[in-house]
């Protein structure tokens, strides 16, 4: 069904997020490893991050920001017949971090499945989600994008501790009233960029050059470069595919890795900062968590509102990116600002 006018208005219709109490500044690492808090400040636009409990793993960061959502809208799951969680830090590799989550929240019996694209997974996730309600094997689908990063990342590491945190973003997609909801998708991987950033696992063929064993692995120079140029290309085809240009995006709701790399992207899009949602300063790089987290707090405190043009870009692990367009609808009860909101809906 690739004409968009014959296609069913689909979008969120619920989101919610948490992070964990535990708040670990910049100078927290200047005693374990040779960095300053200035330089993580300046080179990544990271202050602090969350790191779960030593008892808390992914799956409960995402029963927690499914909480949140069913706290603020206790309808919010009604119909939901199956689970994705965008994860790259699961419980274990079976069962699917996905099953836990829906066997805590009510939703056993769902068909319930992890998708491993890294940072880019919760927006991939809408993309699949919105396949699967299509095809009529699903009617709602709640989609997490959970992580304990702190649990894989060496954190002796400079090259990665300095960069990772903790947090979860839920959203529900189902039908939203006609002309709002997703837009397109556009959706990619390239495999040759694997070993620029990694997890280690089962097969030892990726780079060894670190002994991370269990550890991600990353290049960041060269990620930086390819974020760089993936979330350019991959925002202007997303736009033109939807009909769009740069000027007719309210916000952009990027992948928060380093805000030079959303700086990078917006001045390719020709587009000021102050229409980025940028909360990477609070939380640092949470992969998949990240674009929920960055939506849910922009709605919660009223800057995004009901009919704005929102692009969505991620890039991550695989190397994977993806980009999103949707028109917003604010018509549900999670969806509205806070009441504590400092910014008038
Ligand atoms: N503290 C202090 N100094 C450091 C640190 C540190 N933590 N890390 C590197 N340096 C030093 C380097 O040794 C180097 O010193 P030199 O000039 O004497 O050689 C200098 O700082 C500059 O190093 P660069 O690697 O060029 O630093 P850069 O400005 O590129 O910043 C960073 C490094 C922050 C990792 C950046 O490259 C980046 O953000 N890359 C993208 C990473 C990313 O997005 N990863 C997540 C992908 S999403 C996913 O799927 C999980």
């Amino acid at each position: 069904m690739s004409d968009p006018a014959a296609r069913p208005s689909l979008g969120i219709t619920a989101l919610g997020m948490y992070v964990p109490d535990r708040v670990v500044p910049n100078a927290e690492f200047e005693a374990r490893i040779d960095t300053n808090a200035d330089w993580i400040e300046s080179r990544t636009g990271i202050r602090e991050r969350r790191f779960a409990a030593p008892e808390q793993f992914t799956s409960d960061v995402g029963v927690m920001a499914v909480r949140n959502m069913l706290e603020r809208d206790p309808q919010a799951l009604q119909g939901v017949d199956a689970i994705i969680c965008a994860t790259v830090s699961p419980d274990a590799l079976m069962p699917s971090t996905a099953a836990l989550i829906g066997m805590q929240v009510g939703l056993v019996g769902a068909a319930a499945f992890d998708l491993s694209t890294a940072c880019s997974g919760f927006v991939y996730g809408l993309s699949v989600a919105q396949g699967l309600i299509m095809s009529g094997a699903a009617r709602r689908v709640l989609v997490v994008g959970a992580e304990a990063l702190s649990k894989i990342v060496d954190q002796d590491d400079r090259n990665t501790a300095i960069l990772f945190g903790d947090g979860a973003g839920a959203a529900v997609v189902g039908p939203v009233p006609a002309g709002y909801g997703f837009q397109e998708f556009v959706m990619g991987a390239d495999g040759n960029g694997g070993s620029s950033l990694y997890l280690r696992c089962v097969a030892p063929t990726l780079p060894g050059g670190f002994d991370m064993g269990h550890s991600v692995g990353m290049n960041g120079r060269e990620v930086f470069k390819f974020a760089v140029r993936v979330l350019g290309e991959s925002g202007a085809q997303v736009l033109a595919k939807s009909g769009l240009t740069s000027a007719d995006v309210d916000w952009v709701i990027p992948h928060q890795a380093n805000v030079r790399i959303i700086e990078a992207a917006m001045d390719r899009f020709g587009l000021p900062m102050e229409r980025a949602v940028v909360n990477l300063d609070r939380y640092g790089n949470t992969s998949s968590a990240t674009v929920p987290m960055a939506l849910d707090e922009a709605v919660q405190d009223g800057r995004v509102q009901d009919g704005q043009q929102l692009l969505l870009i991620a890039f991550g692990g695989g190397l994977s990116w993806v980009a999103g367009t949707m028109k917003w609808w604010g018509g549900a009860p999670s969806l509205k600002p806070a009441p504590h909101a400092g910014v008038s809906a």
